[in-house]
C-alpha cells in the first residue's frame, strides 16, 4: 500500500509550513494561525496554471552575483554566489571547511548583507572562538547552533538573511523525515529543505557535506544532483596548502583552482601559485625539465624530474608520480623508438616537484626531454621550458593557451621556450614584445638536437 504524504500545517499569517502543529508559529510568532492542508489538494493547486512556454519568450535577467569577499572563492564559483543557488562543499575532516565558510560569512556580512551561519556540529562557544581567532566580527553575522533545520531556516525571513551557510547536511535533522541525522533519507530531506529555502527567499546558500573514506561525498548521489555547484576542498596532510575546485557548476566552468594557505589567522589565498611548485636551484642536474601546466585559467610552472638507474633485472621498473604511469611508459617507448634513446636497461622514476599532478598532455615534451637528459646524464638549460604534446609518431603538437603559459614562464625568469612548430602564428605577440627566445620544433628528434646542441 502506498504511503500517504503527511498532512501539512500552513500559517495563514506568514505562509510558513510545517508537519507539526504548534500553537505559536515559529516563523512569525502569531498564535493559532496554523491551518491543515491536504497534500493531494495542495499538489494539484501547485501545478494548476503551469503552462508550456517558448524558451525565447521567457524573460530573464543575468543573475546579480553576491561576492564571497574572497577572490579565489569567487573565481572558483564562476564570479560569485548566485541568488537562489546552492553550493555544496565537501572535504576531509579538519581540512578547513568551517574555517573557509566562517571567513566567507564574515566578509559577506561586513559588506552589509545579513548572513545566517547554521552550525549543527559545533557549539556557539566553539564557533565564536574560531571567529575570534580568524578576526571575524560583524553584527550582521548571525549564528544558529542546533540540530533542528526547520527552526533554523525559519530565521531567514524574520532576520532578512541574504546568505545562509549550513554546517553540515549530515549534522542537522529534517523533522519531516524519520531517522537519525546523517542517514541517506535525512541527508536528502535536509538538502531539499535547504534548496527550497534558498529558492523561496532567492538567497544563496552554502552547504557543507562530509566525505567517505574513499573521498566521495557522503550520502545519496542525489545530493550532488540537487545542488547547483559542488566544490571540493582538499590538501595533503604534510602541507598547509589547500585546494578549492569545482566538480560541478551550473553557473560557471569547472576548470578553476583556488589555492589557500592554512595559517593561525585562517585561510589566506596564495597569489603566486607557480612559486609553490618551483624552487629554482642553481646547480644543473640531469633529468630536470620545466613546463607550464594549466589549472583552469591558472598557469603553473612544473618541474619534471626523472632518474634513470641501470638495472640487470629483465623487467626494469617504471615509477611515476604526477603524470599517469601509462602515459610515462608510452612516452619512454616513443623516446626509444622515434628518437633512438634506449631505455630498456634502466629503472626509470619520474616525479613532479611539489606534489603537483598534471593531466594536461602539454607536459609530454618536458617529460621526454627530462628522461633523455637523465638517460644521457647531461643537464638541460635551467632557463628553458618545454611545451608540447608528443604523438606516437614522435611528432610534437601544439598546446592550448600557449601565450598565457609563455607569459608566466617569462614572469618567473625563464628565457627560452621549446614549442611545436605549429605554434608560430599564435605566439607572435609574445615574440614581438618580450625577451624570450622561442625555438620551434616538429619532432622529438628536433627537441633532442636543440637541447644537446
Ligand atoms: N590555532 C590554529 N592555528 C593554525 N591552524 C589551525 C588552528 N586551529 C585550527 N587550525 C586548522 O584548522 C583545521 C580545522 O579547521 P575546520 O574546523 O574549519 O575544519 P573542517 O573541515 O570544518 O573539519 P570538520 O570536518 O571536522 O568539521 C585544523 O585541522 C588545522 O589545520
Ligand atoms: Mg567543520
Amino acid at each position: 500500500m502506498a504511503k500517504e504524504a503527511p498532512v501539512r500545517y500552513v500559517c495563514s499569517n506568514c505562509g510558513f509550513s510545517t508537519v507539526t502543529r504548534t500553537g505559536k508559529c515559529t516563523s512569525c510568532g502569531q498564535w493559532g494561525t496554523f491551518e491543515a492542508v491536504n497534500p493531494t489538494a495542495e499538489r494539484s493547486a501547485k501545478y494548476a496554471g503551469v503552462k508550456v512556454e517558448v524558451v525565447n519568450s521567457v524573460s530573464v535577467k543575468p543573475p546579480k552575483r553576491l561576492s564571497s569577499g574572497i577572490g579565489e572563492v569567487d573565481r572558483v564559483l564562476g564570479g560569485g554566489l548566485v541568488p537562489g543557488g546552492v553550493v555544496l562543499i565537501g572535504g576531509q575532516p579538519g581540512i578547513g571547511k568551517s574555517t573557509l565558510l566562517l571567513q566567507v560569512g564574515g566578509k559577506v556580512a561586513s559588506q552589509g548583507t545579513h548572513v545566517l551561519y547554521i552550525s549543527g556540529e559545533e557549539s556557539a562557544a566553539q564557533v565564536a572562538l574560531r571567529a575570534a581567532r580568524l578576526g571575524v566580527s560583524s553584527e550582521k553575522l548571525l549564528l544558529y547552533c542546533g540540530g533542528d533545520l526547520e527552526d533554523a531556516l525559519s530565521h531567514i525571513s524574520s532576520q532578512s538573511i541574504g546568505l545562509f551557510i549550513l554546517d553540515s547536511v549530515q549534522a542537522v535533522k529534517a523533522p519531516e523525515e524519520a531517522g537519525w541525522p546523517g542517514t541517506p533519507n535525512q541527508v536528502r530531506a535536509v538538502a531539499q529543505m535547504a534548496v527550497d529555502a534558498a529558492r523561496a527567499a532567492d538567497v544563496p546558500a552554502v552547504l557543507v557535506g562530509h566525505i567517505t573514506k574513499d573521498g566521495r561525498l557522503a550520502g545519496p548521489m542525489l545530493l550532488e544532483h540537487m545542488v547547483d555547484t559542488v566544490l571540493t576542498f582538499s590538501g595533503e596532510g604534510y602541507s598547509s596548502h589547500r585546494m578549492l575546485r569545482a566538480m560541478k557548476n551550473r553557473y560557471g566552468n569547472t576548470d578553476e583552482l583556488g589555492i589557500f594557505e592554512m595559517r593561525e589567522s585562517g585561510l589566506t589565498p596564495v597569489e603566486d601559485k607557480s612559486g609553490l611548485y618551483w624552487n629554482r636551484s642553481d646547480a644543473a642536474v640531469p633529468g630536470v625539465a620545466m613546463t607550464i601546466a594549466m589549472e583552469g585559467s591558472t598557469p603553473l610552472v612544473a618541474e619534471i624530474q626523472t632518474l634513470a638507474s641501470p638495472t640487470t633485472f629483465p623487467y626494469p621498473k617504471r615509477t611515476s608520480r604526477g603524470i599517469e604511469l601509462n602515459r610515462f611508459q608510452l612516452l619512454a617507448a616513443v623516446l626509444e623508438k622515434r628518437a633512438g634513446i634506449p631505455c630498456g636497461g634502466c629503472d626509470l622514476y619520474l616525479n613532479i616537484a611539489g606534489g603537483l599532478s598534471i593531466q594536461d598532455p602539454s607536459a609530454d615534451l618536458a617529460a621526454c626531454v627530462s628522461l633523455a637528459s637523465a638517460l644521457r646524464d647531461k643537464p638541460l638549460r635551467g632557463d628553458c621550458c618545454y611545451l608540447g604534446e608528443v604523438g606516437l609518431a614522435g611528432e610534437v603538437r601544439p598546446v592550448t593557451r600557449i601565450l598565457t603559459r609563455l607569459k608566466e614562464a617569462e614572469r618567473l625568469g625563464l628565457r627560452r621556450a621549446v614549442v611545436s612548430g605549429k605554434e608560430r602564428g599564435e605566439i607572435w605577440g609574445l615574440e614581438g614584445s618580450a625577451g624570450m627566445t622561442i625555438r620551434h620544433i616538429n619532432s622529438l628528434s628536433d627537441a633532442l638536437s636543440e637541447m644537446f646542441s
